[in-house]
């Protein structure tokens, strides 16, 4: 079975989980950068295959880079998962998420004060203010999805940095 086809499915099954929510949208960003309420995704091959075992490689540009940093130093205790990799991989990583992080070349990132270090876009304040305590919950009750943290199952276009519902 095609990936894509895959997560149509999927998607289907959500759509029919969350009966109401309009989830559907086109597959894919409109360009590279990601568009209009679009992400720009991973592009580095080491990131797409090392990244994506247990969870879509998530977008460089959704953390600052002392997230990444911290994330990156500290994958032999990554969320209950032992998630090590050797050091030439690692650094690779960490290089190209921090180079790309979402405070990278000086910008800022709102709601976010200087010394937090959040490891999960999923509690930043945008991402819990933009899906909310009861979809979160539901998406943690729902077997088919698992967790909020599982993009793809919700947004169709996630792997490809695309994240809008129109
Ligand atoms: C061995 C499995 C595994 C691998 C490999 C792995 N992760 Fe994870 N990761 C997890 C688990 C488990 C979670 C928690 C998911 C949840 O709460 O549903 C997670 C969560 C995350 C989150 C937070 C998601 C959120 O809720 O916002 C980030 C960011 C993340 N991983 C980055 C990475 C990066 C970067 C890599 C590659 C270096 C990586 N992961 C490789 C298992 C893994
Ligand atoms: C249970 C389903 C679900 C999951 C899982 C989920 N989302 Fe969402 N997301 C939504 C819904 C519903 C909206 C609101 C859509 C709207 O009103 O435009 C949304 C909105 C967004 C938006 C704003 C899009 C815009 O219109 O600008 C972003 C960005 C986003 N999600 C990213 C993520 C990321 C990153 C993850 C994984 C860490 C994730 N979402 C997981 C359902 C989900």
């Amino acid at each position: 079975m095609t990936t894509t086809l895959k997560s149509a499915l999927k998607l289907a099954l959500v759509a029919a989980a969350f009966s109401g929510a309009a989830l559907l949208g086109p597959a894919f960003a409109d360009d590279d950068e990601g568009g209009e309420g679009g992400i720009r995704a991973v592009t580095n091959e080491t990131v797409k295959t090392e990244c994506s075992a247990c969870h879509m490689a998530y977008p460089p540009g959704l953390l600052p880079q002392r997230s990444w940093q911290a994330l990156m130093g500290d994958l032999s205790n990554h969320f209950g998962e032992d998630a090590s990799l050797d050091e030439p991989v690692r650094k690779e990583i960490e290089d190209y998420l921090v180079a790309n992080a979402a405070d990278a070349g000086g910008r800022s990132i709102r709601g976010l004060k200087a010394d937090q270090i959040p490891l999960r876009i999923s509690e930043l304040p945008w991402f819990t203010r933009e899906h909310g305590s009861k979809l979160i919950a539901r998406a943690k009750s729902n077997p088919k999805i698992g967790s909020i943290s599982n993009c793809a199952a919700c947004h169709r276009g996630a792997e490809q940095g695309y994240f809008e519902d129109d």
